[in-house]
């Protein structure tokens, strides 16, 4: 544990399984179960009420069980796995195609994190309005959002003028400024988007019920919601709903299959029994389905040893104590910060043996330290107690699936002699510092199936 006095803000980072235990799911669950008050969550969140940023309370909790009943239910994720399973489609069908000239298949090389990023905001986003706003044939309105979420992305992250007030007062390198700026056009795309969604229902109420019996989406869902409590969802709520889940949903994932990627270039022998396993619970006359990849454990075991080496969000995203509390002994004040921090925990030589290693075996037995699949506080790549990631379970099932398709399909190759580099890059999202860009070759066995014309749009 270490206490820090962040400019006028007191902070808290741990990373002790013992003290994780304590700050989050024991003695001090509640009270570290707000959110700091910063920049980003008054100017990028609807002034704290998103819920991702909104501090413990009844808003919050009916956040979370919307989300949970109406995106992340097993009942939902089921009735959406169809659409997602469509993204992944086009994304092996993209990828065949970038690898065919003239009836021939050849190896191409292939700048790999667009593809994921492009994947990951697409199953978001159909889940979300039913809008895919990334691919080749994308119009004004999917350049503007591609837009938007790189400016998001770049601006959220820690902010100096946080941590002194002179600095905020003065809007030191006028970023407010530019928060404000960016957010009112990301509210304006949002707002147009459910007026949209609400002309479709009010015009033509048989095509309404058509949706309902195909795919109803989440904006659908929160307009039906509005007509009965209105007080509560109104567009604000909507709109932050929206934004919420695209920004915790959609980089993450993405971020997660290019270090997966890497790390199974620089490892062949992980690569080659991942194919194999692939291969053997799927054969290969079908394309991977969502379902079957969810029941690959090697494949999972191959996410699950990524994000213990990358967890993509490193810190987790920052809690804020409520009240005077006492931590592992010490008397920790009301107002602390708490950043858990994943990246030491994760790698920490006394917990996981050969902690650099890429080891997924370790999740089948008792290899790592921490020891089995269940590897209790040693191991919070998706945060634990009442703050949790509501979208672990989906993210699991769409990493599995992307990687296991990809891998089914293809062989993947480096492009350059020597490792992939791994250097990390800094972000909220810890990012890989180089972009990934490797060789693919569809697999022979696989052409037939890759040239079938469902796959296109
Ligand atoms: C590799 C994929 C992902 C990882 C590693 C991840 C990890 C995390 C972590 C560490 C937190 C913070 C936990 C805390 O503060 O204690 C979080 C929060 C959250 N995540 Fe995820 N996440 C992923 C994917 C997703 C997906 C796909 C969704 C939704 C579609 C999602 C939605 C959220 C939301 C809404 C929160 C805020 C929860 C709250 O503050 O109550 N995440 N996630």
């Amino acid at each position: 544990m270490v206490f820090l006095k962040l400019g006028t803000r007191k902070a808290l980072v741990v990373s002790s399984p013992a003290a994780v235990e304590e700050c989050l799911t024991k003695t001090n669950d509640i009270i570290f179960a707000n959110r700091p008050y910063t920049l980003a969550s008054k100017n990028l969140n609807y002034d704290s009420k998103t819920i991702g940023s909104a501090s413990y309370g009844d808003h919050w909790r009916r956040l979370r069980r919307l989300t949970t009943l109406e995106l992340f239910s097993t009942n939902r994720l089921a009735m959406l796995e169809s659409v997602r399973e469509k993204e992944i489609q086009f994304l092996v069908k993209q990828l065949f195609e970038e690898c065919s000239n003239d009836g021939q298949t050849q190896k191409s090389k292939v700048e790999v994190r667009p593809k994921f990023v492009g994947v990951a905001f697409n199953m978001m986003l159909r889940m979300i309005s039913g809008k895919r706003y990334y691919g080749n044939d994308i119009d004004e309105d999917g350049k503007e959002f591609q837009t938007l979420m790189r400016e998001f992305t770049a601006i959220q992250g820690g902010n100096i003028n946080d941590f002194i007030p002179i600095l905020k007062l003065i809007d030191f390198q006028g970023i407010e400024k530019k928060m404000v700026k960016l957010m009112k056009r990301l509210d304006g795309f949002f707002q147009k988007l459910i007026d949209e969604h609400r002309r479709n229902g009010s015009v033509n109420s048989d095509e309404v019920k058509m949706k309902k019996n195909m795919k109803l989406n989440l904006i659908d869902v929160m307009l039906e919601l509005q007509e009965k409590e209105p007080e509560f969802y109104t567009d604000e709520t909507v709109k932050g709903v929206i934004l919420a889940m695209l920004i915790a949903g959609s980089e993450t994932s993405a971020t997660t299959m290019e270090w997966a990627v890497s790390l199974l270039l620089n490892n062949p022998q992980k690569m080659k029994k991942l194919q194999h396993e692939i291969q053997t619970h799927a054969g290969h006359d079908q394309l991977l389905n969502e379902s079957n990849a969810a029941k690959i454990k090697y494949l999972q075991n191959v996410i699950t040893e990524t994000l213990r080496i990358y967890p993509v969000v490193p810190l987790l995203v920052p809690h804020e104590s409520s009240t005077d509390c006492k931590v592992c002994g010490y008397d920790i004040p009301k107002g602390t910060m708490l950043f858990v921090n994943l990246w030491t925990l994760q790698r920490d030589p006394n917990l996981w043996a050969d902690p650099m290693k890429f080891i997924p075996e370790r999740f089948e037995g008792d290899v790592g330290g921490g020891g089995g699949s269940e590897v209790g506080y040693n191991m919070i790549s998706f945060g634990v107690g009442r703050r949790a990631c509501p979208g672990a379970g989906l993210a699991k099932r769409v990493m599995g699936h992307a990687l296991g398709a990809l891998i089914q399909c293809f062989e993947w190759q480096k492009v350059e002699d020597g490792e992939v580099d791994m250097t990390e890059g800094t972000g909220l999202v810890l990012p890989k510092a180089q972009p990934l860009v490797a060789f693919c070759k569809p697999r022979q066995e696989f052409i037939n199936i890759l040239s079938k014309e469902s796959y296109s749009h």
